[in-house]
């Protein structure tokens, strides 16, 4: 099998041949995601840039959306339509939903070529893998459980960023008093979902997290703890805006950013919009890690499609390569807000952020305390997710007691099984 460059070389050779412009080298991707924020947008305009600097056809085909369900409508519709896209954004289960499904294609030559079991965790490693070849490249190591916030506003109540969930309702409360929204967010059943994970990590630990939102243990989804999670998740609700319903994730990111809430629990794509707004993190704005000791991880990654055709097979191999290359990753990754999924990328170049991303990774890969997002697609199928997304949102949404979105939970999950 050849390598990218062998593929490279030859589309080279037979442009001079043809004598034809048509003949592209890095052949032709058309790629299907949802990162259209200012840091999103900027961090995929780096993909689309190296791409084309190999002499490739990029086609860009964005669903806008956070968090990816519009996307992944999307994607499932061209699927079926017989029109799967050439590569698509798309993570965890779902990569093994579609390559069960028959519909993926494997870049394991140049997996196999470059090496990629050297330098991948294995963790990650084997999502990226189905039937122990390569049909996805991953991209980053992005970490869920952060609280990010406005320095200038926790200072007029003399605060600091909370590090236990007691702690953060004493700040919200003085917040209030101060006629400041102490919660910046945007009322989307994925966004709710992410405090919600982010929160039952913070009161349950990373046992009670992998037993209740990846194992789906009974016992810990009908438990205590959780009724706690909800608990807190009604105070949540009291911290918030009355505009949140609907919101769009970046635009509660630029409350935080422009002073009109203190705080917001997001993963680190957060970190992108800050810095694609021209903010330095530790003035500007500050980022913590959420409650909980561990660390939640989602991981983007781009699953080839089967598609027809030399020019966009080529297309896969080229991108995959170039996904992988050290120097995409590092320059990716500094716009995306996220860390490189490779191992041997030097942080050097990142932010205090991505440092302490890095260093709480390492411990917790040691301690047993890493845990895959249920929120964002890591941790189980897309119709389990479904079923706490709908219980979640209901709740939020409403007066429900803590008991019955409990007994509701344990009802949908046990159906979805
Ligand atoms: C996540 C994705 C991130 C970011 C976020 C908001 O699921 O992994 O890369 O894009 O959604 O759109």
């Amino acid at each position: 099998m050849r390598s990218a460059r062998g593929f490279l070389l030859s589309a080279g050779v037979a442009m001079m041949l043809a004598g034809t412009s048509h003949v592209h080298a890095g052949g032709t991707v058309e790629v299907l995601h949802w990162w259209t924020s200012g840091g999103e947008a900027r961090a995929v305009g780096e993909l689309k840039q190296s791409f084309e600097d190999q002499g490739g056809t990029w086609i860009d085909s964005p669903i806008a959306g956070g968090g990816g369900d519009a996307a992944m409508t999307a994607l499932r519709a061209r699927v079926v339509a017989g029109n799967p896209p050439t590569a698509v954004q798309l993570k965890g289960p779902g990569i093994q939903e579609w390559a069960v499904e028959g519909a993926v294609a494997d870049v394991e030559d140049v997996a196999a070529a470059e090496g990629w079991d050297d330098v991948l965790p294995p963790a990650l490693a084997e999502i990226m893998k189905f039937d122990g070849k390569y049909v996805a490249a991953p991209v980053n190591i992005h970490r869920v459980d952060w609280i990010w916030a406005n320095p200038e506003l926790l200072a007029q109540v003399d605060a600091d960023v909370p590090t236990s969930w007691d702690e953060f309702n004493t700040t919200a409360e003085k917040l209030m008093e101060a006629g400041i929204t102490p919660l910046a967010h945007g009322g989307q059943p994925w966004q709710d979902a992410t405090v919600f994970e982010v929160v039952a990590l913070g009161l349950g630990g990373a046992d009670f997290f992998r037993a209740a939102l990846v194992e789906l243990d009974m016992d810990a989804l009908n438990s205590d703890t959780m009724i706690q999670v909800f608990d807190q998740m009604r105070k949540m609700r009291s911290y918030v805006d009355p505009g949140f319903s609907g919101r769009d994730w970046n635009l509660a990111t630029s409350m935080v950013m422009n002073g009109e809430a203190a705080f917001q629990i997001m993963g680190d794509w957060a970190k992108g919009e800050f810095l694609a707004g021209g903010k330095v993190p530790g003035e500007d704005f500050l980022c913590a890690p959420a409650p909980g000791n561990a660390f939640i991880l989602n991981s983007d990654s781009f699953v080839m499609f089967n598609v027809r055709g030399d020019d966009r097979i080529e297309g896969q191999q080229v991108l995959a390569s170039l996904i992988m290359s050290p120097e995409f990753q590092e320059t990716f990754n500094l716009a995306k807000g996220s860390i490189p999924a490779r191992v041997d990328v030097s942080l050097d170049a990142f932010d205090i952020c991505a440092q302490r991303s890095h260093d709480d990774l390492t411990a917790a890969i040691a301690a047993d305390t890493l845990v895959p997002s249920m929120a964002h697609e890591m941790a189980v199928s897309r119709s389990v997710r479904g079923e706490f997304l709908d219980v979640v949102t209901e709740h939020f949404n409403s007066d429900m007691s803590s008991q019955e979105a409990v007994d509701r939970l344990v009802a949908a999950i046990q159906r979805a099984m």
